[in-house]
């Protein structure tokens, strides 16, 4: 009786909030194309996650439950990186991106996409790819995991795909992958997303900054997930052991500058807590909106979704309103116009939600 009057309220106020933000763009969503389905079918997810099933108009039902015009999709962790190096994980790549790109034009106006890479060891395949996915394509940007191999994404082999990034000004969705750590498992079965993956994020970050890879000169741009993994918690931390213990690495001033040129989404993300981090570290205007779909179900996305609405009537949270939209709109240069670049006529999905 309680638990059911609760839902009906929780309902009620997500139904309110829900028509007050009908217009948001998702840049954490994700999509599972056959090609990819198939190859984790093949060779498992390191994370321990289990493949949730995904279609289009289960896609498309979700985006309207959760009031968003378009949802910027893209194959996560691990990617087609889990075909290896070679020309597998490069073909692999070129599939994930053709079928979603069709998916795309299939639907105009619901989806744009951050491409697929191979893992980037694969240099020049990667360098291949980001060809094809910003310049073939014409997406806005690409997916890239938190580390290849073991290797953070700040490293000197990673050089050349930055600077092919920088020349295409592209936006790079930096999603967390499986950590190699041990024991791999919590618990003996909780899998790494949930209290790994947000120090991932915050590892290769931080290897970023600290790199000098990602700096006030870039032009491309950086998204990182779920309010930045832990990077609010330690941004003091970080700052100022950053010149601790000999390691000399940079003034703490700097890493907190270069900090708040990053983009954070709030998948997954929206307590209090997380909301108020993230103004303790950036300007409202770097926020994103994000569901995580559908390897968060829909009922979660709705659940946080709710709360963020919430969140975003109180105190100073008002100022992140722009996170649902107007943010995305300056991020993507104005995301028809994003949609018309790749093809894609964008009046024909308005009208929709
Ligand atoms: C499509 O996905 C939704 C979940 O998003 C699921 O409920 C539905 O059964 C799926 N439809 C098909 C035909 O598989
Ligand atoms: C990558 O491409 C460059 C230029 O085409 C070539 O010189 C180099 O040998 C290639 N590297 C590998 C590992 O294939
Ligand atoms: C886009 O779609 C709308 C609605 O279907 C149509 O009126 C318009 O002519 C289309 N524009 C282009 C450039 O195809």
């Amino acid at each position: 009786m309680r638990s059911s009057s609760l839902a009906i309220a929780l309902t009620s106020i997500f139904v309110t909030v829900m028509a007050a933000f009908p217009n948001r763009i998702d840049t954490h969503v994700h999509i599972i194309p056959p090609a990819y389905k198939a190859a984790i079918e093949k060779y498992g997810d390191p994370s321990g996650w289990i493949l949730p099933s995904w279609n289009v108009s289960g896609a498309i039902d979700a985006a309207d439950s959760l009031g968003v015009r378009v949802q910027v999709v893209s194959v996560t962790a691990p990617g087609p990186g889990i075909a290896g190096t070679g020309e597998e994980g490069r073909q692999l790549a070129r599939a994930c991106n053709d079928e979603v790109a069709a998916i795309a034009h299939e639907k105009p106006g619901r989806f744009a996409f951050f491409g697929s890479l191979p893992d980037w060891n694969d240099v020049n395949g990667t360098l291949a790819e980001i060809d094809y996915v910003l310049g073939t394509l014409k997406a806005p940007g690409i997916i890239a995991m938190t580390t290849y191999g073991d290797t953070l994404l700040g490293d000197a082999k990673f050089k050349p795909i930055w600077a092919k990034l920088d020349s295409y000004a592209a936006i790079v969705f930096v999603h967390p992958g499986a950590v190699s750590i041990s024991p791999k498992l919590i618990a003996g079965t909780l899998p790494q997303p949930i209290v790994d993956y947000p120090q991932a994020t915050t590892r290769t970050a931080v290897d970023l900054i600290l790199t000098r890879t990602f700096t006030a000169d870039s032009k491309f741009k950086v998204i990182l997930s779920h309010a930045g993994g832990t990077t609010p918690w330690l941004a003091d931390r970080i700052s100022v052991g950053s010149m601790a213990a000999g390691a000399n690495l940079m003034p703490p001033a700097d890493v907190l500058a270069t900090l708040k040129l990053f983009y954070f989404d709030v998948a997954l993300s929206t307590t209090a807590t997380s909301l108020y981090g993230l103004l303790q570290i950036t300007t409202p205007d770097k926020i994103l909106y994000g569901s995580d779909f559908p390897y968060a179900m829909l009922s979660e996305g709705q659940r946080q979704t709710a709360r963020l609405d919430e969140n975003l009537k109180m105190g100073e949270f008002k100022k992140l309103s722009c996170l649902n939209n107007k943010n995305a709109e300056t991020l993507f240069g104005g995301v028809d116009s994003m949609l018309t670049k790749m093809g894609i006529n964008a009046t024909k999905g308005k009208g929709k939600l």
